[in-house]
């Protein structure tokens, strides 16, 4: 009987995770469905009702915590303790239909926890499942308090899965996609415009942390920037993959190299271009599991718009688009961040930079699109504004790139929100503030107000 409860619950975890990146009418999603279903059908008629508890971290099921599964079910375990669900009971019952709903209910970000979940399970015809919490919560302020712990748990545990996929691809172990696809599609979620959160979560082991950390901001700038210019879900994710991958040739680069401020010698410089090669050589081997996407993107995102770049082509040509697209966010990265050999640049400069390139290392429009959905100052960013008020960036304008929506988190008694592209507010950035240095001290203001 343990072994079908097993299967029912990997097959939940997988569930989510297909139902997260597609949707419910996806094949994937159905057949993870089905097979836990037919697990639990096969288990609920010997039983009154089928009790799964969380404790601590891990599903339990009569006494036995399935603890060598707690990899395998953590997208399970991460969206219960979100909703604040220590316990489902599964009825004799159950039908298919309802297993669907049922985690289609725990993916809905939108849908209220624990407190409120028996409401809405009813609501979506749910008769045959329970969940709620082990004990009563006394107020709204301890619901509230519990998931947003639950949040900040899997928030950690994504960039932590994450890195360890790069890790896995690097030592050749196997890869699991679905759950791949899944902690990207969350990392975007949580971490755009935040990178700031994440440098604290990435361990890793003698490899070079800024590249794993620009291989993590580089994914999630391209998922931002292709979904807001309309591309499919699918292809912002397989665009956040190639983005996670383009430079993982790097990390096979001795760090002397890496770190060196001084300037590269010939065959040093050799190596650091081979990254490119070395990457697409890597990925080959995951094609099946990747896909052809992330090899290209590796191979290419050096090569630029006129053609120049590297590694150097015996017939050269316009790179994929999704190379262009790795490559802008790739160098607006490597631009923001703080190198051996450069210091961080703030986003104007950036921006103009960037724009220097226009037509020869970049595809006008695609760099003109770019900053449309980017804004010169991006979402997160904190600025200086002209009336000496500190400000966080909200919205970006798509038709005044220089002017976003901000909100006033200093002086601490206004949190004003302000369009700055309305004519009247006559307001202006006048810089941003480095979220490492000045910036710093007011990071929690911020995350106060998410
Ligand atoms: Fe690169
Ligand atoms: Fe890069």
């Amino acid at each position: 009987m343990v072994e079908k409860i097993k299967i029912a619950l990997l097959n939940l975890s997988s569930a989510i995770q297909a139902g997260k990146i597609y949707s419910k009418d996806h094949p994937s999603f159905q057949e993870f469905i089905i097979r836990a279903f037919k697990a639990l059908h096969e288990v609920l008629p010997r039983k009154k009702e089928l009790v799964i508890g969380i404790v601590e971290d891990e599903l339990a099921w009569e006494g036995e915590i399935f603890f060598s599964l707690s990899q395998k079910l953590n997208a399970l375990v991460q969206y219960l303790q979100e909703k604040n669900i220590e316990r489902i009971v599964f009825l004799p019952d159950l039908t298919e239909e309802e297993l669907s709903s049922f985690v289609m209910f725990l993916i809905d970000r939108e849908k209220k926890g624990a407190a409120d979940a028996p409401e809405y399970l009813t609501a979506l015809g749910v008769r045959n499942i329970r969940a709620g919490k082990i004990r009563a919560l006394a107020t709204q302020h301890e619901v509230a308090e519990d998931a947003s712990t639950a949040k900040k748990k899997r928030k950690n545990k994504t960039v932590r899965n994450v890195s360890r996929v790069i890790e896995n691809v690097l030592n050749e172990d196997d890869v699991d996609y679905l759950e791949l696809k899944f902690n990207v599609l969350n990392y975007m979620e949580d971490y755009l415009g935040r990178r700031q959160e994440m440098v604290d979560l990435v361990s890793i082991k003698k490899k070079d942390l800024t590249t794993f950390l620009h291989l993590l901001n580089v994914s999630i700038i391209c998922m931002f920037i292709s979904s807001k210019l309309g591309y499919s879900q699918e292809d912002v994710l397989d665009l956040g993959i190639a983005g996670l991958f383009h430079d993982i040739g790097k990390l096979t680069i001795s760090r002397r190299i890496l770190k060196k401020s001084t300037k590269l010698k010939e065959d040093e410089f050799y190596k650091m271009k081979h990254h490119t090669t070395r990457g697409a050589e890597i990925l080959v081997k995951y094609m099946d599991a990747v896909g052809k996407l992330p090899v290209v993107v590796a191979y290419e995102h050096h090569l630029r718009h006129d053609m120049k770049g590297y590694p150097r082509l015996t017939h050269p040509r316009k790179p994929h688009t999704a190379s262009m697209i790795v490559s802008m966010c790739d160098v607006y990265d490597a631009l923001a961040q703080k190198r051996s050999y450069k210091k961080d640049f703030p986003p104007k400069k950036i921006y103009d930079i960037m724009m220097d390139g226009k037509g020869t290392s970049f595809e006008p429009e695609l760099l003109e699109s770019f900053y449309r959905v980017l804004g010169v100052w991006p979402i997160g960013t904190i600025v200086s504004l002209s009336n000496k008020r500190i400000a966080i960036v909200r919205k970006t304008n798509e038709k005044d790139i220089f002017n976003p929506v901000v909100e006033v988190i200093h002086p601490k008694k206004s949190r004003e929100v302000i369009d700055l592209s309305e004519e009247t507010t006559k307001l202006r950035v006048t810089r941003s503030l480095n979220p490492f240095k000045e910036g710093k001290k007011y990071l929690e203001l911020i995350e106060s107000q998410v």
